[in-house]
């Protein structure tokens, strides 16, 4: 196993990401205002975020996502819709899970929400993953009772595995997670067109 998978430091790929639909690009401080106020109930159900979420919490968010990139655990991005618009979500590529497996996260703000976004982000990144850092295995860990996550990970084409007991941890407390995968192969099959998003 390389110790030092992925090299250190995670740098921001030069050009957005982008599929046509959704770009992904480093987030700024420009995204502030609409980080705070993108915090809402709903990923507050799901995510171990503070709340309130203030503007304090929204900026050592942007200095957790350079930390944590110079460190090579996780890679964050900004979601948008279109280069340089507004902030209407975050996803991240997360290396922690073991030798060339990857994780991903994500939200979405409110308005953007049920357009089939989170499993375009998560196929770009699981393009980064595969592609650039040389992953043989993406991962979304959920938990089993989030549908909207779980919806999102099977528009995006990945395989539900099953139920890991105790597979995640928030606030110090274990949880279990339906674990979802997408391996380099899967990405050749479409995004599901099911719901008329594309
Ligand atoms: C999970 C999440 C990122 C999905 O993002 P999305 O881009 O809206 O995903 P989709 O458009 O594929 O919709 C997924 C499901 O969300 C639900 N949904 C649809 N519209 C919605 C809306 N306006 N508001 C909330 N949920 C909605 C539906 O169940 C949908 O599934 P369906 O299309 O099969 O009915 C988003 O709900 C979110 O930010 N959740 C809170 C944070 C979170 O749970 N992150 C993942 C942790 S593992």
């Amino acid at each position: 196993m390389p110790d030092d998978w992925p090299a250190r430091p995670l740098r921001w790929p030069p050009q957005p990401l982008t599929d046509g639909v959704v770009v992904l690009d480093r987030m700024t401080r420009r995204d502030l205002p609409t980080l705070v106020g993108a915090i809402d109930d709903h990923i507050l159900r799901w995510l171990p975020l503070p709340s309130p979420y203030t503007h304090v919490d929204a900026i050592a968010f942007l200095e957790w996502q350079q930390e944590m990139a110079d460190r090579g655990v996780t890679l964050n991005f900004a979601v948008r819709t279109e280069a340089g618009g507004p902030l209407v979500g975050s996803a991240g590529l997360h290396f922690r899970n073991g030798p060339r497996v990857a994780e991903v996260g994500y939200w979405i703000t409110a308005p953007a929400r049920g357009r089939g976004l989170a499993a375009r982000a998560m196929r770009l990144l699981a393009g980064l993953a595969f592609d650039h850092y040389d992953a043989r295995r993406l991962e979304a860990l959920i938990l089993p009772d989030n549908t909207a996550s779980r919806r999102a990970a099977e528009r995006a084409g990945a395989v539900y595995e099953g139920v890991r007991r105790h597979g995640l941890e928030a606030r110090g407390e274990p949880f279990d997670a339906a674990v979802y995968s997408l391996l380099p192969s899967d990405l050749r099959t479409p995004m599901k067109t099911d719901a008329g998003y594309l």
